[in-house]
């Protein structure tokens, strides 16, 4: 894979993709998001791959928004197609097999926050700012934050945000249940190691129905929800990673998953 505006590496079972255009604040022009969805196509078909850290490049920024620079000339037909666009691959993102979680290390901007909101849970530094300031621009959201902003924080709060444009830093973020921890710049990548460490020594079909359940489950009725979760729960028991797991605990021994 040729990959000129992400950096991918794996480390064991754990993948980091670092957005690398540091002098553009990481800025989501078209390339970085085709590349964000070859990523996540090749991470989905990685077997050996159990997580993924996203983060972006530098101290500054995470994603400064969508590439402002490249929406200049855009009529409202390039603007559809942009959105789709972006809306399909953090859609992937969010829909991924392995839990993403999005390590926060400054700004996150209009498609920046939209993108951490496409992850599974957000970890932040102290100096991450979150904000959809599209309206100063002309604009609204475009790559999901006025859906999932809303379903994420309630209606109320995401319209506040959304309609002043203003940003919240890291403990705001915090406090209104955006993030789940805030930390300091130095030990962020380190936090989200050892939590997608912790991720990966877990059954992975577990971890996948369990992401199903919540995320699908969330959009439902809580009967219909209810009712897909006993559909899982009973997926997960024709698996031999249950029958390792419940045995192990049995025989006093740790787990060793398969994914199978
Ligand atoms: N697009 C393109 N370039 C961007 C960018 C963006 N979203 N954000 C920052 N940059 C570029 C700047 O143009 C600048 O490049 P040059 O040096 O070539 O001029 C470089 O990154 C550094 O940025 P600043 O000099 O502005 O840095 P700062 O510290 O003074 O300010 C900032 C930082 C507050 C994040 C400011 O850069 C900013 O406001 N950026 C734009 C944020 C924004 O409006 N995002 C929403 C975009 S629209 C969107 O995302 C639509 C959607 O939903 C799909």
């Amino acid at each position: 894979m040729n990959l000129e505006m992400l950096k991918f590496e794996t480390n064991g079972s754990i993948a980091t993709v670092t957005i690398a255009r540091e002098k553009s604040l990481n800025a989501l022009n078209s390339q970085v998001i085709s590349e964000l969805g070859l990523v996540f196509d090749q991470i989905n078909s990685d077997t050996e791959i159990r997580s993924v850290i996203l983060t972006g490049e530098g101290e500054k920024a995470f994603v400064a928004g969508a590439d402002i620079k490249e929406m200049k000339d855009h009529g409202a037909d390039e603007a559809l197609a942009m959105s789709k666009l972006g809306q399909n691959v953090f859609s992937k993102i969010e829909k991924c097999r392995k839990p993403v979680i999005a390590a926060v290390n400054g700004f996150a901007l209009g498609g920046g926050f939209e993108l951490a909101l496409a992850c599974d849970f957000i970890l932040a530094s102290e100096n991450a700012k979150f904000g959809l300031p599209e309206v100063s621009l002309g604009l609204i959201p475009g790559y999901g934050g006025t859906q999932r902003l809303a379903r994420n924080i309630g209606a109320q709060k995401a319209k506040r945000l959304i309609f002043s444009g203003e940003m919240l830093d890291a403990n705001t973020a915090y406090q209104w249940g955006i993030v789940t921890e805030v930390l300091p710049p130095e030990e962020l990548i380190a936090k989200a190691n050892k939590l997608a460490t912790k991720i990966s020594r877990q059954a992975p079909l577990a971890i996948q129905n369990a992401k199903d359940s919540v995320s699908i489950g969330y959009d439902k009725t809580l009967d219909a929800g209810l009712e897909f979760e006993s559909t899982l729960f009973s997926k997960v028991f024709t698996t031999d990673d249950k029958n390792e797991g419940v045995t192990a605990f049995i025989e006093k021994r740790k787990p060793d998953f398969k994914g199978q």
